[in-house]
């Protein structure tokens, strides 16, 4: 006979802090808005490999937005425009430029979810609605996060449709090769001064979250640019949030530096796992996909940092990827430079073979080029 306890074993004995109060099966949906959702869902097939899946619109009856699904592996995403004037989309992409907006959480229970965290103080965005068409129904239901970014909870166990009510099957001859992105490892949000602590406590209180590791200012800082950062992670471990705020350097920040183009506090990267990191990467480049890039006396002394690797050192600094080791085992990384105009939004790639953290030894080599870059923006 099936006790509780046997349904529900991994989770006190991977984190024994977390509490099981909200079960989540995994990112469910990420929704951009953006000023060109038609542009930008063209650039995310073609530079990244998204296939079309779903979409909403003047065709479909929709006479406030634009919306394109796009999906790789388990990763969607949702791009949004406004078709009208003085919308509060309108408004949001003035204020913080093409942007995540929501982090979609996969729940087996929209309503619990939501009462569970407002219950817990988690400030309510959509109360749980059923949204039904031909092919079932979802419940989905919201809450509020850092900056005027938004948790919803999706339910969709009794939905046979391409996304979600309202959305129509997006068919097109146009399928470009996916390039072996796999599922979204992380999500990191940067948030204010002296506030990291305050979204470690939410997501630990509201949520039922657990902090998977800590830095300190020491940790990731160099000569000019610092950053404190906590790792909250659910009961299962499939999300991960980083928690980022600004730390004093003798320069400007470069978490100060997103806050003040965002004006806010915001999504600062997602990280996307490959099984292949040198095939996705030679073939990201090969579209055109730019990315940070560290000095080649990075690699001089790599492996006495991090050992034995199976990959060619040459093909790994050839494409300018980074490599880290903790007592796991080892991972291969590298990040994009921003994905729009203001330096805010990018992606990191992301292999794992073994290591569970996130890069740590990498971050002064990577804040030196990112300081680079700020140097040529002004904003040092
Ligand atoms: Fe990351």
């Amino acid at each position: 006979m099936k006790t509780t306890k046997d349904i529900h074993p991994p989770i006190e004995k991977i984190f024994p802090e977390a509490e099981d109060f909200l079960p989540i099966n995994g990112t469910d949906y990420i929704e951009f808005y953006v000023g060109n959702a038609t542009q930008a869902a063209h650039y995310y097939k073609t530079a990244f490999g998204f296939q079309s899946v779903a979409y909403s619109g003047l065709e479909t009856g929709n006479h406030d937005t634009q919306s394109y699904v796009l999906q790789q592996g388990k990763i969607r995403f949702v791009l949004t425009s406004p078709l009208n004037k003085e919308s509060e989309i309108g408004r949001r992409i003035d204020e913080k430029g093409d942007a995540v907006k929501v982090i979609a959480l996969w729940v087996d229970d929209a309503e619990k979810s939501f009462y569970e965290t407002v219950k817990r103080g988690a400030e309510p965005y959509m109360p749980p609605r059923v949204e039904k068409d031909e092919f079932g129904e979802v419940v989905r239901s919201g809450i509020h996060t850092y900056g005027d970014t938004i948790h919803i909870f999706v339910e969709r166990r009794n939905y046979e449709g391409p996304f979600l009510p309202g959305f129509k099957a997006w068919e097109t001859d146009f399928k470009p090769t996916e390039i072996g992105f796999k599922y979204i490892d992380h999500i990191v949000g940067n948030v204010g001064w002296n506030e990291m602590n305050k979204w470690v406590d939410f997501y630990a209180n509201t949520m039922g979250f657990a902090q998977l590791v800590s830095f300190d200012d020491k940790d990731i800082s160099t000569d000019y640019t610092a950053l404190m950062s906590k790792v909250m992670s659910n009961g299962n471990g499939r999300i991960k949030f980083p928690i980022n705020e600004p730390a004093e350097g003798k320069k400007k920040s470069q978490v100060e530096e997103y806050l003040d183009f965002y004006n806010g506090a915001g999504v600062q990267h997602l990280a996307i796992a490959t099984d292949n990191i040198i095939e996705t990467v030679t073939e990201l480049q090969a579209r055109g996909v730019e990315f940070l890039k560290v000095p080649s006396t990075y690699y001089d002394d790599v492996l006495n940092r991090v050992g034995k690797i199976d990959e060619e050192l040459a093909a790994i600094k050839k494409l300018g990827i980074l490599v880290d080791r903790d007592e796991e085992g080892y991972l291969l990384q590298i990040f994009t430079k921003p994905l729009e105009p203001r330096p805010t939004l990018f992606f990191e790639i992301i292999q794992r073979k073994g290591a569970v953290s996130f890069g740590k030894g990498n971050f002064k080599a990577l804040f030196e080029a990112i300081e680079r870059e700020q140097e040529l923006r002004g904003t040092l």
